[in-house]
This record gives C-alpha cells, structure tokens and sequence, in this order.
C-alpha cells in the first residue's frame, strides 16, 4: 500500500508543490542539484509518491538560512495565519540536505514539508522568547487549515549528526539455558539480515518473544558475546565503543528515577550528556526544548513517580524516556515499544516524532506490537520476526504485496499489521492458504501435515514463510548488502575514531551526580521516620542508663554494655541501608554507563559520599541524647571523641554494606552475606565472648564493632583503668587505622566489583 495513496498525503504533496514554487521566489534562489547533477526543485510527484514529493521538497532550501523563528500563536487572526504556514513551511525546509551529504538513493524518505505539514504536536508552545515577529510573506493560495497548529522543529533536531548506515547480515544469537543436571543451547535469533539508511525508520515486528528486544540490543550494540554471529557494522565499520555517545536508547521499560521531576531529569541527561563545547545554559535550554517538543511543558514540575510514589502518566513517562535519548541528537536511535501502553492518537504523534527525527537524517529503528494501519504506514523499513527467523525484510509498503505473493492474501479487510502479525503467529484464519501447503497436506496424511479444522497448523505455516523469504528474497538482499556505501571514508572512520568523549569533566560529573543524588533522596534524608526510630532508640537507651555511675564496678559493667550497644547499632545500621545502594541502582547505573554519561569513579564517589551528610547528622542527635542522659563521662573533648569514633564505625560499616551490595548485586543474596556478616562481627566484638580459640580469633580484627568497643571504652574510663573485660585500654592507634582501612578498603572492593559488572542487556 502505498502512502500516496491516502488523501491527506496527496493534498500535502500538492500543497508541498505549491510551496516549493512560493520559497523558491521568496528566496530567489535555483533548486540545489545533488551530487549526480540531477536537478532536485522539481516537485517529482510523477511515479514517487509521497516519499518522493517530500524529499524533493526538503531539498530546496539554503541550508544556511536560520531556522525560521515564526511560531504565531492562534489568536492573531487570519492574515497572520496565513503567513504562518509560509513561515513553517519554508523552516520545515530550512534543514541540512543529508541526501547530498550522502547518496540520493540512500536516503529513501526524505522530509519535507508534506510530513512536516500533517506533524503536530497537542500543547506545543515555544517559550516567549522564542516567538519572534515574522516577516510577511504572501500565500495567498495555501489552505490555511492543514497547517494550523504546526510546531517549529527545534533546531537541535535539524543539527548535523554524522550518518549511519546499519547493516546487518546473517545475524544469530545463541544463550545457553542451566538446567539442574545440564545445560542446552538456545537459538533466539537464526540468521537476520537487513539495513537501515539515515532518513529512514526501520520498524521491528513480531510476536511477544519473537526476539525483537534481543535483536535492538544486537544492533545497538549492547550485547557482545562470543555467542552471537554474523555481521553488524555502521558505516561498513564494525561496532567501536566510540559510538555509543552517538546512539540513543529508549529501553522497553522506563528506567528514571522517581523522585526527580521531568524537568530535573532532562536537565540531569542535558549537563551529563551534551558535549562540552555547550554551555550550561544552551544545555539547560535544550532540555527545555526537548520538553516543548514532547509536550512535556504541562507535567514539568511533577515527579516521575514510580511502584510507590504517584508521578507522571505511563505516556508521559515514555516520553521522558525518549526525551532523554533524542536530547543528545544522536545519529541512530533505539526504541523498544516506544508506543505500547499509549492511545493511538499519542502512539502516532510518537512515531510522527520518529519520522521527524529520521528526516533530519538520523537513523531510527524502533520494534512496536500492535500498530494501527495510520502507524504502519508511517515506516519505511519493515522486519518481520517469527521464533527469532526473518519471515520479512523490505520496505513496509511492500510488505502485503510480498505475503500476497507467496499466497497469504488477507481475505477480508484488514489492518495490515494484523494481518502480518497473524502470519508471523502462523494463524492464517483470515488469509488465503498458500497452494505449497494445500498441495503438502493433499499429498500427505492429514494429521502429519498438522492440519487442524482445515487450516495448516502454526509450525507448518512459520516454517513456510521462513523458506518463502529464504528462497526468494533473502539472497538478493544479502547482495545488496555487499555493496559498499558510497560514502567517504573519513566518515566511515569517523564511527571508530578511538577517543571517547565525555560531556563533561570528572569533576563537573562527579558535582551533577552528587547534586542529583541528593534531590532524588532528600525524602530519604528527612524522613521522619528515620529520625524518630534513631531518636525514640536514643531515648529508650538513656532511660534504661539514666545516670548511671560507671565508678562503681557494677555501674561501670552496666556502662560497658551501653558502649557495646552503641558500636552494634551504629554498626549494623549503616551495612543494611548501604546494602541498598547499588543493586536499587543497578537498571540506572547499567543504562547510563551504556550511554557513556560519567566516568564510573565520578558516580562512585557521588554516590557515596551524598549519603554521608544525612549519616552523620543522625549519630549527633542519638549521641547527643545518650551522652547526657546516661550521664557519660562529662568532657567535652571525650564527648567529641566518642562523636568521631562513632563516624568512623558508621563510615567503614557503610563500605561493607557498599562492597555486598556491589559485588552481589541481589538484595536477598546481599541481605543474607550481610546479616551473616553483622552477626560474626558482633559476636567477635569482645563483649560476649573474651576467650576465643586462637584459630578464629583473628576474626575480632576484621569487627568494626570490636575496634569501636575499644576506642569507646578507652575514651570513658582509660583515665583510670589500664584493661577492661581483658580489653587492654592502649593508645588506639591501632584501631583507629583499622576502622580508616576499613573505610577505604572496602570502598575499593565495592568500585572493583561495580567495574566488573555486566551491562545492560548482557
Ligand atoms: N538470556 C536469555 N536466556 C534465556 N532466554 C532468553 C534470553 N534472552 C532472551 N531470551 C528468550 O528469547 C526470546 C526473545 O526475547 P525478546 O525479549 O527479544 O522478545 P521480544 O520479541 O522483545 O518480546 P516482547 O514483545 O514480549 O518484548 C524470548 O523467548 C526470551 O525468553
Ligand atoms: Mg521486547
């Protein structure tokens, strides 16, 4: 089905004719010529459809015009309406002619006003200053109503990004299944092949486990393993770790942090990700503009939300997800279902996005499950899976016609994706039976050809198509693939240049990521919940201890088994809310580490110390409370002694809680490696048990508890005791370097295991 085809395109096309004919006299300048010489202002509509009208209107503009700043809003009645469609006309041709940049025939869908003019975006508004006054324009004979409404596109989208071209031959993927005794081989993808050019939208179909998800991951080069096979290469290079900063990800499900606003997490991505030539305000302003763009401007305060916390919408958390991709304009994007769970009408200003992106001369893929017919006829490029087998590789228009040709026309009128995703299913209920299967199931045994009610069964029907496309379509299209781009090889090289660019420096990351740790946990900090639990345990502590005398020996035993309480709780609180830290973390640390956006040292330090704040502001008030309601040895300086042996327990417990928690990466496995841990380190602390076979006592060495036992004691009674509970009272330098060993030793093994983990998708 071609999209000339459909009335709204045809009147678009008109009017983009109509159009070309009015820029061209208002600019006063010849149509641009491509490469080949060929003259590109002609409307061309004879033949080419829509596709062909669009891009031969997008081709005339001078490419270094500025944008057109001509967004009028409604109300300025009819003659500037009018001057309006003008003015977004000639902006939506006011972009970078990639055909010329590239080849002509690569980019098979080019822009144009026709697209630009049915693209609209509910809620759109630019901010104040971007309204500018517009120069007049006559135009007179364009139909006011199609352009009503029409967003300017950001400029950002219209930036030069270097090209693309993906492909991919003879692609298989291959994961091995533990079973209790053995463990198989598992073919989740057998042998894709395809390709997609800058300008393009390559849509991935197929059934839920069809392997579309593990084919984006493939492509977008998130999964590198010894098991998978064939080619994939950008550019005719294969895949370089210099290109993640140029490809966006949209994940199927919607990795964001909660308790940030839209505003906050798209400013976040913007200082993070924009290159470091960008200012932070132009970073600042792009997020804003990407916000307009994706009519996020009405939920820009309101936090994401997430299971616990009441946010933004499910569609409006989708487009947060894709405004953090498209805000670095990157050259080829990924987008896992970026429209299931969204109203069509959202569904299709998506992919109208989409096809606004590619027009810019971006490459975008994308899989999607169920679109209407209005959204397939938006892709240029169609892949059809079926059990991880290409059934079909082409261009979406042909995609009907082909299966018509191997004998599976719809018998009644249908949404061409349904009808697509039934064969992929194997059902043929409402389409026709190929005569190969009528003629295997005359020939054979009815049961053997697995017919049921007349219809051949599912297996028989996905085996067919997988040897329809192999036979007939996939060697010519395997050839196709062989011939080299016709691009320069300084741009080919470009996809590998070696260096990796960070958007900003260690330092200026590590401050973001600090800043932004605090904003998404400051409901953490201040939780009252918190305070009152370390309060009311500070309270009930003093109130069992009130005044107690540690002269006498009755009095000092009693005193002794607060202190061991104090280095306990102080011990064991910190291991357990540490332990959280990176495996809660761990979907958004795999998903921005993938997108190159900081350097691991800079997250880890952030990380890290943004919590500390709040960890010891807590043991000022408990001590605070105890100190004096258990009547403590009354010194100040013993008091801020205790104060700092305290900080030090909390900060080296904290790093085993850190060090579990990044090397498991699982809270239960984390949860019970800790509490087994704790549980060790506190029976060795000194308290229970004094002597302790020479075999296990070093044990007591590697206790935080049992170092903070003895600073404690030390700082209480050392004045006039020289060992208490056969604890010799000494210097404490020992244990001071102890618990600082601790501090740092087991932040390093927490960095270490998180350098080693996995990415994402892997
Ligand atoms: N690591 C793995 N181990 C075992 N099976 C896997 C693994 N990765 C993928 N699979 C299987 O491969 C198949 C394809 O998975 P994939 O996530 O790509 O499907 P999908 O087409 O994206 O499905 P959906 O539409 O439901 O998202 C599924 O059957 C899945 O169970
Ligand atoms: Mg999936």
């Amino acid at each position: 089905m071609e999209k000339a085809s459909s009335p709204p395109t045809r009147l678009a096309r008109a009017i983009s004719d109509q159009l070309l004919e009015v820029v061209a006299a208002a600019f006063k300048s010849p149509p641009l010529q491509s490469p080949t010489g060929e003259a590109t202002g002609d409307g061309g509509s004879s033949g080419g459809g829509s596709t062909h009208s669009r891009k031969s209107s997008r081709r005339l503009m001078p490419a270094e015009s500025p944008p057109g700043r001509s967004v009028a809003r409604g109300s300025d009645g009819r003659g500037k309406n009018n001057n309006t469609h003008i003015r977004k006309s000639r902006s939506a041709q006011l972009k970078l002619d990639l055909d010329e940049l590239s080849s002509g025939a690569a980019l098979s869908r080019a822009s144009s006003a026709s697209l630009g003019l049915s693209f609209s975006f509910t809620g759109f508004t630019m901010p104040p200053e971007e309204v500018a006054d517009p120069e007049p324009f006559s135009d007179d004979d364009i139909p006011e109503d199609i352009e009503s409404g029409q967003p300017e596109k950001p400029k950002f989208r219209t930036e030069l990004t270097l090209p693309i071209y993906l492909k991919f031959t003879d692609v298989t993927y291959k994961v091995i299944v533990k079973g209790i005794t053995s463990s198989k081989e598992k073919d989740i993808l057998n042998g894709i092949t395809g390709s997609v050019n800058p300008g393009e939208v390559l849509a991935l179909m197929g059934p839920s486990g069809s392997g579309k998800t593990t084919l984006l991951n493939l492509l977008s080069g998130r999964i590198m393993q010894s098991t998978v096979g064939g080619s994939i290469t950008y550019n005719d290079q294969p895949y370089c770790k210099s290109l993640k900063s140029r490809i966006g990800f949209v994940t199927q499900d919607d990795v964001l942090f909660p308790h940030l606003t839209v505003r906050e997490t798209l400013t976040y991505a913007a200082r993070l990700r924009l290159p470091k030539v960008m200012t932070r305000q132009q970073k600042e302003k792009r997020a804003m503009d990407v916000i307009y763009e994706l009519g996020l401007e009405r939920c820009q305060d309101t936090m994401i939300g997430g299971s616990f916390v009441r946010g933004v919408s499910g569609g409006e958390r989708k487009r947060v997800s894709i405004g953090n991709e498209i805000i670095i304009n990157p050259s080829l994007l990924f987008l896992d279902e970026p429209t299931s769970g969204l109203d069509s009408t959202t569904a299709l200003r998506i992919i109208q996005m989409l096809q606004d992106i590619a027009e810019a001369g971006k490459t975008v893929v994308t899989t999607i499950h169920q679109p209407s017919s209005r959204l397939f006829h938006r892709f240029d490029k169609l892949i059809l899976l079926g059990k991880g087998s290409l059934l079909y590789f082409g261009k979406a228009s042909e995609a009907m016609a082909y299966f018509s040709s191997i004998g599976c026309a719809p018998l009644v009128a249908m949404n061409p994706a349904e009808v697509l995703l039934d064969l992929a299913n194997g059902n043929i209920n409402d389409v026709s039976v190929p005569s190969e299967l009528e003629d295997k199931v005359q020939i054979g045994n009815a049961d053997a050809a697995g017919m049921a009610s007349g219809k051949p069964s599912p297996a028989v029907v996905h085996e067919y198509l997988v040897e329809a496309y192999e036979t007939r379509v996939a060697e010519d299209e395997k050839k196709k693939l062989a011939v080299p781009i016709p691009l320069d090889e300084e741009l080919k090289l470009k996809v590998v240049s070696r260096k990796r660019q960070w958007g900003t420096s260690w330092w200026q990351q590590y401050c973001i990521l600090f800043c932004r740790g605090i904003k998404e946990r400051k409901h953490d900090y201040f939780s009252w919940l918190r305070i009152t639990q370390v309060l009311s345990t500070a309270v009930v502590l003093g109130l069992l201890w009130w005044q107690s005398d540690g002269s006498t020996p009755g009095g000092l035993e009693d005193q002794t088994g607060l202190l061991f309480f104090i280095a306990v709780f102080w011990g064991f609180f910190p291991v357990f809310t540490a332990i959280f830290t990176f495996p809660q973390e761990r979907a958004m640390l795999s998903k921005e580490r993938a997108a190159n956006m900081y350097r691991l040292s800079a997250y880890f330090l952030a990380r890290t110390t943004s919590d500390l704040p709040l960890d010891l502001v807590l043991p000022v008030l408990f001590l605070l409370v105890v100190y004096f309601m258990a009547a403590l040895r009354p010194d100040t300086a013993c008091f801020f002694l205790s104060l700092l042996t305290v900080f030090l327990c909390i900060v080296a417990a904290q790093g085993l809680g850190l060090a579990i928690g990044a090397m498991l990466m699982d809270l239960k496995q984390a949860t019970t490696l800790a509490s087994v841990t704790v549980m060790t380190f506190m029976l060795a602390g000194g308290y229970f048990v004094e002597k302790v076979p020479v075999f296990v006592s070093w044990i007591r060495y590697m206790s935080f508890n049992y170092h903070t036992y003895k600073l404690l004691l030390k700082v209480q009674y050392q004045h006039f005791q020289q060992s208490i509970n056969g604890i010799v009272l000494d210097s404490g330098v020992k244990e001071v370097g102890a618990l600082i060993a601790m501090v740092f030793g087991y932040r390093f093994l927490a960095y270490i295991s998180l350098r080693r983990m996995k990415m994402a998708g892997a």
